[in-house]
């Protein structure tokens, strides 16, 4: 079970159901229409690719779409930036290191 790092927020009348999808393999858990990068970030889980270049960690930096260095592999389609796109319920999420370039 992966942890949960999610604020406690008042009750509200509308109720959202948790979504299985996946990271690396990985089952997590997060919320319909909320951006990847934050479903991954309340599960935990802050490095979501490495850099080609050093092999450092990268994860969610500017969170509003500028930066990239959030990106991934999401159902397949690569440099998706996750803060940016909402998390559907099975999507696959894998890192990815390095700019992929179709036909380079
Ligand atoms: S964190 Fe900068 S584009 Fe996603």
């Amino acid at each position: 079970m992966a942890a949960n790092f999610r604020l406690p927020v008042a009750e509200s009348s509308e109720k959202r159901e948790q979504i299985a999808f996946t990271f690396n393999g990985q089952q997590v858990m997060g919320y319909e229409g909320e951006p990847i990068a934050v479903a991954l970030w309340a599960c935990g889980i802050k490095t979501i690719r490495s850099c080609g270049a050093t092999a450092q960690p990268r994860g969610v930096y500017c969170g509003i779409g500028h930066c990239y260095e959030c990106r991934a592999q999401v159902d397949g389609v690569a440099n998706v930036r996750t803060c940016m796109t909402p998390l559907s319920r099975g999507t696959s999420v894998s890192s990815s290191s390095d700019w992929h370039i179709e036909g380079a």
